[in-house]
């Protein structure tokens, strides 16, 4: 494999002088503080309020107490030498009910935030969503309302005034593949609606949203970088059979085309289109324009591959699916999800950094070139603290692998410009509750102590070093 060959040669892997090394994290599952300061309702809190929803009934009324706790959070980010800390902005904090002037306490939480960062060195990305949406929005129609895309757009302005003047790098929507798809067509994310036809709506408003909150926000400033944010899969089909290449074109299609080719392309792939028939009918005209409208970079989140079939129910396997409560998938009728025999993570997810390079290699083949950010890549692993140190080497072994492949996709020219750790802290991983850890730092949920695991001290020592070892033997 390529990584293997580069490190062969290259016992010293050097990245880029300014490539952001960073860690991520989002609003709803860390914060807690859910009605201070004047924080509205959002469809997360009232999501996990519902039975049977949220593993256990967990919440994140508390979840990790950051919003008290953020000073001390940032000096350990400081610790571990972070350049770059990517979080997200709190809808519900800035308006509580979706819409209207800025809330003062909840923009004067961020802004102490960044204030903070900038003090330690620590460059701020914001997102301005990740999925906690006004619940009054969702009242009013959710995604699947044209309405919330054009609300979503003076949000963004709300933020970018208030921040903008620090906070250069932004990106808008985390993951509307997630967004539009988990909550309205499996209903396993809020706000647990199953129906397939407004989670395509959905999708289209959260790309809209996206492209009119760049307008607004370019239109407040030109310093600043703004970008899209995907979860992209490497696609794979079991066999070469005919059913199975057509299981992957429609996998690759609704989880990977059909938002690069909005981003990017200003269009949705024809085969898709197709594929909805009657569903296909959410674009006015000009809207593709406003989605595509140029970028300074996009942000991917990369955690695994499918290996997919054309026989449903075929060797499926859940574990290999993002979901094992249902299927996300329009038209997954004819599809199922294989298990390919790869080593999983605690999630069920296959490893396979090969699927990153596969990815990286394609944007810059099939798109137009544009500056990458892996803005989220990491692995959830049962961690066991013993004398009060949690040694992760699967964790470790999963970055340094990704981190491999990146510095092999930079070598072959793709033009990527940064790394981010899903997550910096153990935190409330939606459906699953605390159960599922993906923090380089580990969190003791009764004390709220905060204890680096060996994957935290190696990532800060790569950082420091700016680069990674040859292979140890
Ligand atoms: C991503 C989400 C993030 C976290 C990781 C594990 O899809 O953006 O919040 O849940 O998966």
């Amino acid at each position: 494999m390529t990584t293997q060959e580069t490190h062969i040669q290259s016992p010293d892997l050097v990245f880029p002088a300014g490539f952001a090394w960073g860690a991520a994290t989002s609003a709803y599952q860390i914060e807690g503080a859910v009605s201070e300061d004047g924080r509205g309702t959002s469809i997360w809190d009232t999501f996990v309020r519902q039975p049977g929803r949220v593993v256990n009934g967990e919440h994140a009324d508390v979840a990790i107490d950051h919003y008290h706790r953020y000073r001390d959070d940032v000096a350990l980010m400081a610790e571990l030498g972070l350049g770059a800390y990517r979080f997200s902005v709190s809808w519900p904090r800035i308006q509580p009910g979706g819409g209207g002037a800025a809330n003062a306490k909840g923009v004067d939480f961020y802004s102490r935030l960044v204030d903070e960062l900038l003090a330690k060195g620590i460059d701020p990305w914001v997102t301005l969503y990740h999925w906690d949406l006004p619940q009054a929005l969702e009242d009013a129609g959710g995604w699947p309302s044209r309405d919330t895309a054009e609300r979503f757009a003076d949000y963004a302005a709300l933020v970018h005034d208030a921040l903008g003047d620090r906070v250069r790098n932004w990106s808008t929507v985390n993951e509307p593949w997630c967004a539009a798809f988990l909550g309205y067509a499996s209903g396993e994310h809020a706000p647990g609606r199953r129906e397939p036809a407004a989670s395509l709506r959905a999708a289209h408003h959260l790309l809209l949203a996206h492209g009119l909150a760049v307008q607004a926000m370019r239109a407040q400033r030109s310093d600043s970088r703004i970008g899209g944010c995907v979860n992209l899969y490497a696609i794979s089909p079991q066999t070469g059979s005919e059913a199975d290449l057509d299981a992957a074109r429609r996998i690759d299609g609704l989880q990977n085309r059909f938002f690069l080719d909005a981003l990017l392309k200003g269009e949705y792939p024809a085969d898709v289109l197709q594929d909805l028939g009657a569903m296909a009918d959410f674009a006015r005209d000009g809207d593709l324009a406003v989605i595509s409208a140029p970028l300074d970079m996009l942000l991917i989140n990369y955690y695994s591959r499918f290996t997919v079939s054309g026989v449903p129910g075929g060797a499926a396997s859940a574990a290999a699916a993002p979901t094992d409560t249902g299927s996300p998938w329009v038209g997954s009728e004819h599809v199922s999800f294989v298990n390919a025999g790869r080593p999983v993570t605690a999630m069920g997810w296959e490893i396979d950094d090969s699927g990153l390079h596969e990815i990286l290699l394609r944007l810059t083949r099939e798109y137009p070139r544009i500056p990458l950010v892996i803005s989220e890549n990491g692995a959830a692993f049962d961690d066991v603290m013993t004398d009060g140190a949690v040694s992760d080497p699967e964790r470790l072994a999963y970055i340094e692998a990704h981190l491999r492949t990146c510095h092999a996709a930079i070598e072959a020219g793709v033009p990527l410009e940064g790394y981010f750790a899903w997550s910096l802290m153990d935190n409330f991983e939606w459906a699953w509750g605390y159960g599922k850890r993906f923090g380089l730092v580990h969190v003791d949920y009764e004390t709220q102590r905060r204890v680096p695991k060996e994957s935290a001290l190696w990532y800060a020592d790569t950082i420091r070093r700016g680069g990674l070892s040859g292979p140890a033997e």
